[in-house]
Formats: structure tokens, C-alpha cells, sequence
């Protein structure tokens, strides 16, 4: 039997440490609520959908006990990263984080147009190169701290390798079901990271039946686009970035490229926790923009209804990410648009282009998603009066180089010239 004083002085020890852990870390999930029904789930198994009506499921916060133990002043003193705001994440302690780097991005001001208040925040600068890093650190950390090891995700291209570089950070088996003509970027990201690659002759509304339909059988954690309460907690951080940058005056509105609509839904989200939080007052206008090749959102915005019920036909557009004929959860993209005033933008493919082409000139390499919104404001400048002093910023999702592949010109007008320097005049 160990001498009592030496017992003591381990327990003490022992309390010490737990106090110490819960003064480093007190986490403030409560529940993960159905966004349609209300269901409340524990947080301590991996979760899908609410199995009561397959509505989508919201991690729920003591919002006011954070507000206690975090303010504005103490995260001014941590580092610049997603995991600042690590209080308001479904972790259970900081030892959980799988990280790759994830700095904040730069909010820069945009010249040359009418809006003197135009913002750019560049995502492209994350690693992986897309904003969908930010759903998987956060979604990869939990699901493994829940003893998650075998994962399986449909994608349009950017979550699949976002995913494929958590995961293999994390030591997990990834299955990543992409369209066959995903941009070859996507694609190579996923092989040389050691995912198990499957292309799919049709779009990510195929490939996530293939996913439902097998992940049982072959025991996948299913990564689905808002079929997951994950991701969100990730993209949350876009807001809690956004508020710090602007010393918490936030923009009037958001312009940000929707496809399954996690982003968006990620965003709104944030913005709602830090009005309940007491640290912001208004939610920016939520303005979403999607391809006129693929507008699904748009469609059901403008007809009043309250979610997408038919599946685009003949999706097709140079913005991959965009290409979501049916998704999943759509209420909540609607509910999101509408409960913030927003609106929902279509842009065609050649308005994106030239958008681009645009951000290339001022050194942005925004990708067809995030050259999106700037064809979005254009349209909505035509079309009737937008206040010019509006604080606007558009969220640029990722970055041009992974779809060089995809990016046409003519080449044939290209000279090639003889190698001889001499035979030129
Ligand atoms: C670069 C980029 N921007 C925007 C989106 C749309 O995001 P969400 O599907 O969350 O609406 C995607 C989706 O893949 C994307 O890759
Ligand atoms: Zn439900």
C-alpha cells in the first residue's frame, strides 16, 4: 500500500491536472439539433441525419456560459487561425485537432469599381487551395476523436481532396466518388494523397446515391454534403474571421458561391452564434450565386418556395463545384437567404470567365466559384439601384490554379516560332 502522503500528493496532482485541462479547455456543445423537427442528438457518436425525418442536424451551443469564459479581447491574443474560436467547435479538447496549417485568409479591398466599400476575402490561399479545407479540418478532428477510421465522400471535386489531405493527416481510409470529368487537379490531389478513387459517369447526385448505397455494407463514415453535422462547424469560422477583420462592423452583404449549399449554411450559421453571443448586431445580407448552367437555388428563390424539389436537368458549367442538381438540405440554403434579406444570383459562363479575368489583373487567382460573385454584383448593379456606399464583400472560395485544366483558350492563335533566333526579324 502506497504511503498516504504520497497518495494524497498523486490525487493532488491528478485534480490538478484536470483543472487544468478544463481552465485550458471548456468546450460548450450541448446538442446536435434536427433543423427541421427539432430532434436533439448526443454528440458523442458520429452523426448523420436526424433518423426521425432525415432533416439536417445543427450543433447547438451554451452560448452564453462561452460568452463567460471567451471575449473579444481574449481572442485578440490568440494566434490567427480556424482554431481560435476552438470553444465554439464540437472538440472535446485541443488535442483532438488534425492540422495541415490554417491560417486566417486576407480580406483585401477591391478597386477600380463603383462600390468604394468592395471587399475580397481569399480563401484560395488555404491549404488545398479551396474554402472546403476549413469544413474538413474541423470535420476530420471530430470524426476521428469518435474512433472514426474508414470515411467515404461524394464530392464535385474540392471536398474530395480536402478530405483525401485531413484524412491522410489523420491516418484514415478515404473513398472519394467524383464525376469523371472533375477537374484534373481534384483528381490527381486525391491519388497522390493515397484516397481510393472512384469516377463516376454523372454527377455528385450519383455518386452520393452509390455512397448511400454501399457505406453500410462496407462500413464508410458518409461525408455527404449537409448529411453530416460536421462540416459546417468548419465553415462557421468564415464568420468568426470575417467579424474579427472588420473589427466586428461587419459587411451589409455577402456575395458567396453556392453549390450544395454547406458553405453558406456554415456562414449564416457563424453570423447567428455571434449576434446570440452579444458580440455582433446584424447578420449580413446572404447573397447567393450560382452557375445559369446549374441554378437550382435560384429556380426555387424566385418561384417562393421553401426548397429545391426537381433536379436540374443538363447541369453543366466550367464552375465544378457549382454543378449540384438536387442538393441535399436545400431548405436551409432558402430559410438562409430569406430569414437575412438575401437574394440568389444566376451568372452565365461567360460572365464568369471575364470575371476572372478581371481578378487576374488585380493578382487575385480566384477560381470560376469565386469569379462568380463578382459577375453576380455586376448583374445586380445592372439591374436596379444598389447603394453605392454598401459594404460589400465577396467571398472568394478558392484559388484559379486547380482548374487550369478546365480553363479554355484559343491556342491555335498562339505563334510558335521557329527556334533558330536568328531566322526572326
Ligand atoms: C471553390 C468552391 N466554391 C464554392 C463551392 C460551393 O460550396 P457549397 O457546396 O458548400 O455550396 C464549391 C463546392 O465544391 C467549391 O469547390
Ligand atoms: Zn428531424
Amino acid at each position: 500500500m502506497a504511503p498516504i502522503g504520497a497518495s494524497s500528493a498523486r490525487l493532488k496532482g491528478k485534480l490538478k491536472l484536470i483543472l487544468c485541462n478544463y481552465k485550458m479547455m471548456r468546450m460548450f456543445t450541448i446538442v446536435a439539433e434536427c433543423s427541421r423537427c427539432g430532434e436533439h442528438f448526443s454528440c458523442d457518436k458520429a452523426l448523420t441525419v436526424c433518423t426521425k425525418c432525415g432533416g439536417v442536424l445543427l450543433f447547438r451551443y451554451d452560448l452564453a456560459g462561452a460568452a463567460e469564459k471567451i471575449s473579444k479581447n481574449i481572442l485578440k491574443k490568440r494566434k490567427d487561425t480556424f482554431w481560435k474560436f476552438i470553444e465554439l467547435l464540437p472538440l472535446s479538447s485541443s488535442a483532438s485537432i488534425v492540422s495541415i496549417g490554417e491560417p486566417y485568409t486576407p480580406i483585401l479591398r477591391f478597386s477600380g469599381s463603383t462600390f468604394k466599400n468592395l471587399y475580397v476575402k481569399d480563401d484560395g490561399r488555404l491549404r488545398t487551395g479551396t474554402f472546403k479545407a476549413r469544413g474538413m479540418a474541423v470535420a476530420v478532428s471530430k470524426i476521428k476523436e469518435l474512433g472514426v477510421k474508414r470515411v467515404a465522400i461524394p464530392s464535385a471535386g474540392n471536398a474530395a481532396a480536402a478530405l483525401a489531405a485531413y484524412g491522410a493527416k489523420a491516418g484514415m481510409e478515404i473513398y472519394a466518388f467524383m464525376p469523371k470529368d472533375v477537374p484534373e487537379s481534384n483528381l490527381k490531389e486525391c491519388v497522390y494523397l493515397g484516397a481510393k478513387v472512384y469516377l463516376v459517369d454523372g454527377l455528385i447526385n450519383h455518386a452520393a446515391e452509390i455512397v448511400g448505397r454501399l457505406r453500410g455494407k462496407y462500413g464508410w463514415f458518409d461525408f455527404s454534403t449537409n448529411k453530416q453535422p460536421y462540416r459546417y462547424e468548419g465553415y462557421k469560422a468564415m464568420a468568426f474571421e470575417v467579424a474579427e477583420q472588420f473589427s466586428w462592423d461587419l459587411p451589409d452583404s455577402i456575395f458567396f458561391p453556392t453549390g450544395g449549399g454547406e458553405g453558406i449554411i456554415g456562414l449564416w450559421k457563424g453570423f447567428k452564434e455571434l449576434v446570440e453571443l452579444g458580440w455582433t448586431r446584424k447578420i449580413p445580407r446572404l447573397i447567393i450565386v450560382q452557375s445559369s448552367g446549374c441554378a437550382p437555388f435560384v429556380k426555387a428563390y424566385g418561384r417562393g418556395e421553401s426548397e429545391v424539389r426537381e433536379t436540374w436537368k443538363n447541369a453543366q458549367t466550367i464552375a465544378a463545384g457549382l454543378r449540384v442538381p438536387r442538393p441535399y438540405g436545400s431548405y436551409l440554403v432558402l430559410r438562409a437567404i430569406k430569414e437575412t434579406k438575401g437574394t440568389a444570383v444566376a451568372v452565365d459562363d461567360e460572365e464568369i470567365v471575364s470575371s476572372m479575368k478581371t481578378f487576374f489583373k488585380k493578382g487575385l487567382y480566384a477560381c470560376p466559384e469565386a469569379s462568380s460573385t463578382l459577375a453576380a454584383l455586376n448583374k445586380l448593379e445592372d439591374e436596379g439601384p444598389f447603394d453605392p456606399d454598401e459594404k460589400i464583400l465577396l467571398y472568394l472560395t478558392g484559388n484559379a490554379m486547380k482548374y487550369f485544366d478546365v480553363m479554355t483558350m484559343e491556342k491555335h492563335k498562339i505563334s510558335v516560332l521557329r527556334k533558330d533566333a536568328a531566322s526572326l526579324t
